[in-house]
């Protein structure tokens, strides 16, 4: 192992993307250039239980020179990991504990990317104590302030679930229940008429962005459906959009990475609104799908960066974020 870096890939979780997750290491952990990887597949049960490599090594962190996180959603996505290898002092794959947790956070990243300037659909924070006790006023301001249809969303989740398209004002109270179900905070937004664009970025403090890609989904929305049944869903690589159309995304999404202070990867979701041509922020997912298959790793290839060599470079910049994190010191003597 002396020569080779460990790189432990940390997959599964506690999450309801716990399925993708392992085809997303799958993926990485074949793409891993053996000769210089010593790769240590650490995976964590749905209930939460970590599975050691066979055989089996202390939990020590004792041979792991690198950590890539290929957790999504809640518990890996969102922080949580990230500080765990922030206290074992750690280098690893990605945002720090800040940039996931915001990323996470639909009504703190909406609140950053608004304090940054960043165009986003309209939208209101609810909490879901408030939608228990006055659910009248509650409906009533959705109304007057959202409209129909509209989406309603739990705050903190992913792969849209919790996730309902609300047409007409009777819809409304099951789609916030819905949503309160998996979170006590609920976001609820105007409804876009967009095609949906996105767009991988790469880096630490000077980040790029890859060429843009379109999703088309044959459903009403992209939902979890639309996102995991095979056929559902189509990628377009590059996006047929306009020349300009595709700079101002590169634009805002390296923009949005910035504003939640991002670190190695993440991939930038757009609206690119039907009738008058505008980008809208949608939100930004700081580990995104990584298949062979998915759009992260397949923006890139397009934009001339293959699978192994975007794993090297997201390797090199965590042990680069780590090096420029131990240049401070934590106080004065
Ligand atoms: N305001 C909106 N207007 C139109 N469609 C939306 C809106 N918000 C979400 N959607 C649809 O729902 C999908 C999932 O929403 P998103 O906010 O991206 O949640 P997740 O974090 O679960 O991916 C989007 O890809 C899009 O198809
Ligand atoms: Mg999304």
């Amino acid at each position: 192992m002396a020569n080779k870096i460990g790189v432990a890939v940390i997959h599964g979780g506690r999450s309801g993307e716990h399925e993708v997750s392992l085809q997303s290491a799958a993926s990485v952990m074949e793409a891993m250039d053996r000769n210089k990887y010593e790769v240590i597949p650490i995976k964590i049960t749905k209930e939460g239980e970590w599975l050691l490599p066979e055989p089996s090594i202390p939990f020590t962190f004792q041979g792991i020179d690198v950590v890539f996180p290929v957790l999504h959603g809640t518990n890996g996505e969102d922080g949580t990991i990230q500080g765990l290898l922030e206290l074992a002092n750690i280098p690893y794959v990605g945002g720090g504990v800040a940039a996931s947790a915001v990323g996470m956070d639909k009504s703190l990243m909406k609140a950053v990317f608004a304090y940054h300037g960043l165009p986003q659909a309209n939208f209101l924070t609810v909490l879901r104590q408030q939608w228990e006790k006055n659910p009248d006023t509650v409906k009533g301001e959705v109304a007057a302030q959202m409209g129909f249809p509209c989406f309603v969303k739990p705050a903190n989740l992913g792969s849209s679930v919790g996730i309902s398209k609300v047409s007409e004002p009777a819809e409304l109270g099951a789609a916030l229940d819905l949503a309160a179900s998996f979170d006590r905070k609920i976001i609820i937004e105007e409804f876009i008429a967009a095609r949906e664009i996105e767009v991988a970025v790469l880096g630490n403090d000077s980040a790029k962005a890859s060429i843009p890609g379109e999703i088309k989904s044959k459903k009403d929305f992209y939902d979890y459906e639309a996102k995991y049944t095979d056929g559902n869903a189509q990628l377009f690589i590059p996006a047929d959009i306009p020349p300009d159309t595709s700079e101002e995304a590169r634009r805002l999404a390296v923009a949005a990475y910035k504003a939640i202070d991002c670190a190695g990867m993440a991939r930038v979701d757009f609206f690119l609104t039907k009738e008058t041509g505008k980008l809208l922020v949608n939100e930004i997912n700081t580990i995104p799908g990584f298949t062979k298959f998915s759009m992260y790793p397949k923006l890139w290839e397009a934009t001339g960066l293959s699978y192994p060599k975007l794993i090297d470079e997201l390797i090199e910049l965590a042990l680069e974020r780590h090096k420029d994190k131990s240049k401070s010191v934590f106080g004065v003597d």
